[in-house]
């Protein structure tokens, strides 16, 4: 039985009674689906199971994306990221690479549809990601700003505005890297794929430009947006427990991880198992096919 509570914060639940070591029927997904598309955020409490359960269950949200920052991947699951502090090879340079406000993949044209991060070591002290509610701030925005951007088409490519205010920039890309993830375009109000839903779409971290906006004015609008958007009356920190995993819908969300030092001691280490899709649920597709 899945029990829900609401997260100690503006948006997001916590589901209890969840074990994704013996898998999610059709049933058990749907009832999570609704409650992601419904809250946004979504934290599965106390789950132990490995990277393939983990994996089966993030193919039941979509396709897994594969990672721009090839070396980033995880060896034998290209599908998984590790997310951390924890020093390894494949991720010496990926400690800090998330700590400024972003939505994974809006720099791709096919945006994904949900994000994972599964928590196998947790520190004492920081180690937060930030998410933030990006339908509640655009349902607040006064009717004439909702009149005006209503159309607008923003410009991204990746990392093109992390480093400012404050936040950290993210890796550069190789020239190959670079290669693969060419500018692509994105309303700037966006409606979900599943909900219809409205809302801002990642306006910080990629979005660098408005098509047909003199430069000046696409920048101080995406940084009007984006300052709308990261008041702390949207936004949840979710400080992990070891078995949490944290998802969310990356359509409707933007999401800021807390800056971390290198481990130095018990309690330091951070590791997060990351998984990001694009696309539908295939159970969408089995249940209306049933129909
Ligand atoms: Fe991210």
């Amino acid at each position: 039985m899945i029990r829900f509570e609401p997260l100690e914060g503006p948006f997001g639940c916590a589901a209890h009674g969840v074990d994704l070591a013996a898998g999610l029927d059709d049933d058990g997904f749907l009832t999570l689906s609704r409650a992601l598309y419904r809250h946004r955020l979504l934290v599965l409490k106390g789950q132990t199971c490995g990277k393939d359960a983990y994996l089966r269950f993030g193919r039941q949200w979509g396709v897994p994306i594969q990672h721009v920052v090839d070396t980033a991947r995880m060896p034998g699951y290209p599908d998984l990221l590790e997310v951390g502090n924890v020093t390894r090879r494949w991720q010496m340079y990926s400690r800090n690479t998330a700590a400024f406000w972003h939505t994974d993949q809006s720099y791709e044209a096919d945006v994904a549809t949900a994000t994972m991060l599964y928590a196998q070591k947790v520190p004492d002290m920081g180690g937060e990601t930030r998410i933030l509610d990006m339908k509640a701030a655009y349902d607040d925005l006064d009717q004439e700003t909702r009149e005006r951007i209503d159309g607008m088409v923003a410009v991204h490519y990746y990392g093109a505005t992390s480093g400012r205010d404050g936040e950290l920039s993210t890796q550069q890309l190789t020239e190959a890297q670079a290669a693969t993830v060419p500018p692509v375009s994105h309303p700037l109000v966006r409606e979900h794929s599943v909900t219809g839903e409205r809302a801002l779409y990642a306006v910080g971290g990629t979005a660098y430009g408005i098509a047909g906006m003199p430069n000046d004015d696409a920048d101080a609008l995406l940084r009007s947006l984006k300052a709308h958007c990261v008041q702390d009356r949207y936004v949840y920190a979710h400080k992990y427990e070891v078995g949490d995993i944290a998802i969310w819908d990356t359509q409707m969300t933007m999401h800021c991880a807390a800056p971390m030092n290198d481990p130095d001691g018990p309690g330091t280490e951070r590791l997060l198992w990351r998984i990001s899709v694009r696309g539908l649920p295939e159970a969408y597709a089995r249940r209306r096919a049933a129909a």
